[in-house]
């Protein structure tokens, strides 16, 4: 029987800090509006000339296969999850498949916004535990910074999001002591519109990207902050009683909790819901803000330097975001 495991686990984000305080300077807001709301205080911004979506995600992939000890070489698949790809098409995977030397495996590019590592988790889980493959790269990166929109108008979404990277090798292993348990995916198309982003869009009437697209702001995120919210505390709690329910588990039995970076109110609000103490949950939105796909290996990675992910540990991964999708994994570390 093959299962699939978390090998090694890497990340990026970019050195240009940028503070609550550093915002001001483009729109009206404060340094205590965004730690009261969002528990926010700084988030890190990609560097032009310097950092690309997949060039961040390079460098988190090979601080991951090093930790591994697996070479690019070795690699059979590349499941690459970002909303913010550095080309409309294609997709950034096979930019970094090309950075990494990687030429000829497949590269499936996915979106799936704040969900999308789960979801790419769930595929690496799949192709190996079919026995297709054995060495998978899952990879989240994003670079929001040049996406938001600075001005007043965009100010709730603005200070929300930050740009990183993370990575982890999914390898086959026949231990089921140490292994990705489930994952569970879900989604609900009738809130696509409470966030996203319109253009550029294939079905307009002339041309895919026009100056009046820009004009009218369809190219900024829109964003319901008040039914994100409501449904993420809703489904982020579900999805991961629905996990823990398939493995015959409970909350308690959680070592930690690794949820999407949202909104530290979401994290904490998903945490008492679910009677876990404050230690079991990582948090690092602060430094980071929400990195959509990125926010779960980034959060992950953090919490393994820091000794909080030991073998045998209890691990899951829950997500909420934009589509609505949310999704789960339970790992057994
Ligand atoms: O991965 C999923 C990604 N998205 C999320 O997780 C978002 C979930 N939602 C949220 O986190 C919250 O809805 C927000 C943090 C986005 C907003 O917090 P809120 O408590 O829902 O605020 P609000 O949108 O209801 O706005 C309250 C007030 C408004 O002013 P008035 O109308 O009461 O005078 C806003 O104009 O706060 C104002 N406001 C701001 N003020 C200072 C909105 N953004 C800002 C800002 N600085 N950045």
């Amino acid at each position: 029987m093959k299962y699939a495991t978390i090998t090694g686990l890497g990340y990026y984000v970019p050195d240009n800090v940028i503070t609550n305080e550093d915002l001001t300077q483009y729109m009206e807001t404060s340094d205590e509006w965004i730690q009261e709301r969002t528990g926010i205080q700084q988030r890190r911004y990609f560097t032009y000339g310097k950092d690309t979506n997949a060039s961040m995600a390079a460098a988190a992939s090979r601080m991951a296969l090093e930790r591994a000890n697996v070479t690019a070489k070795e690699v059979d698949l590349i499941v690459y999850a970002t909303i913010t790809p550095d080309y409309f098409f294609p997709g950034s995977g096979f930019l970094m498949q090309r950075e990494l030397g990687m030429d000829g495996i497949g590269v499936i590019d996915i979106r799936d916004q704040c969900s999308g590592f789960v979801y790419a988790l769930s595929i690496a889980d799949q192709f190996i535990r079919t026995g297709t493959y054995k060495t998978i790269l899952v990879v989240g990166s994003e670079i929001q910074s040049t996406w938001i929109d600075k001005s007043n108008q965009g100010r709730s979404v603005a200070v929300i999001f930050g740009d990183g990277a993370g990575a982890a090798v999914v390898q086959a292993t026949s231990d089921p002591a140490h292994r990705i348990l489930s994952t569970h995916l879900h989604a609900d198309g009738r809130f696509a519109e409470d966030l996203y982003v319109k253009d550029p869009g294939s079905s307009r009437p002339n041309r895919s990207a026009t100056k009046e697209m820009v004009d009218e702001g369809g190219f900024n995120v829109v964003m319901n902050g008040n039914a994100v919210f409501k449904h993420a505390v809703v489904r982020f709690t579900e999805v991961i009683q629905e996990a823990l329910k398939a493995n015959e588990l409970s909350p308690e039995d959680i070592s930690l909790l690794v949820p999407h970076q949202a909104n530290i109110r979401i994290s904490d609000y998903v945490r008492q819901q679910l009677k876990l103490p404050e230690e079991k949950v990582i948090n690092n939105i602060q430094r980071y803000g929400n990195t959509t796909a990125a926010s779960i290996p980034i959060a992950l990675n953090e919490a393994w330097e820091q000794g909080r992910v030991r073998p045998g540990d209890l691990v899951c991964l829950a997500a909420f975001g934009s589509g609505f999708t949310w999704a789960s994994a339970l790992i057994r570390w």
